[in-house]
């Protein structure tokens, strides 16, 4: 299992590293909004801390610019991963990204359709959102199930499944049950993870009979 931070906030990832809970950072066109960075220095600041992979989204919807984008990601360093939307577009790219030997990660992907195209096209990771098919109403982890379901049936198949959208614990644990391989957090969801009522009321009660030693 590996655990992403979903972030473009320093903040943030910096926590997860310090808790060992950082093996990558995957982000978004509105998480880097939200730091006031451009696309560049925000990239460029995350790499310098994180050895894991680093996931930068194009922009572009044709494929040779996503191409020329994802070519000039990679520059950045060596640990980037080319983020990609699911599109006809996207799928050129991620095949001609994956016979140059550069990491995919195709994302918005909200079918079971979808996620073998993108495995077949020879991206390294597959982006289903389950918070957002939630929030419709179509239950996320049914995705994830079928998604695991599929890539055990084909060894061959080598992409692993980044589970994204993530809004709350549930969201880590039902897909670490289904046995998808990654989990990009966010960190408040990382740390409503942490806490029990009961591991609360735990510490106090130890506390207060600590008192009555003697
Ligand atoms: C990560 O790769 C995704 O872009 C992110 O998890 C999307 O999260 P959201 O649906 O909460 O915006």
């Amino acid at each position: 299992m590996k655990i992403y931070v979903d972030s473009a906030d320093m903040a943030e990832i910096e926590n997860g590293l310090a808790l060992g809970l950082c093996d990558g950072v995957t982000t978004n066109p509105t998480l880097i909004a939200k730091t006031g960075k451009s696309m560049d220095a925000a990239i460029k600041d995350i790499c310098s801390v994180v050895d894991g992979d680093v996931h930068a989204e194009v922009l572009s919807l044709d494929a040779e610019g996503i191409y020329k984008e994802g070519k000039e990601f990679a520059k950045v360093a060596d640990n980037i991963v080319v983020k990609i939307p699911m599109c006809h577009e996207g799928l050129k790219a991620v095949k001609r990204f994956s016979d140059e030997g550069i990491k995919t990660n195709v994302t918005l992907i909200f079918s079971t359709s979808q996620a073998i195209l993108a495995a077949k096209a020879g991206a390294s990771n597959v982006c289903p959102f389950v918070g957002r098919l939630d929030d419709i109403s179509s239950p996320g982890n049914e995705l994830i199930n079928e998604i695991v379901t599929v890539f055990d049936n084909y060894p061959t198949i080598e992409s692993e499944i980044i589970v994204a959208s993530i809004r709350n614990p549930l969201h880590v644990v039902e897909p670490a049950l289904a046995g998808a391989h990654i989990f990009t957090i966010p960190g408040g969801v990382l740390a409503q993870m942490e806490k029990h009522p009961l591991t609360d009321i735990g510490i106090a009660a130890f506390l207060e009979d600590a008192k009555k030693f003697t």
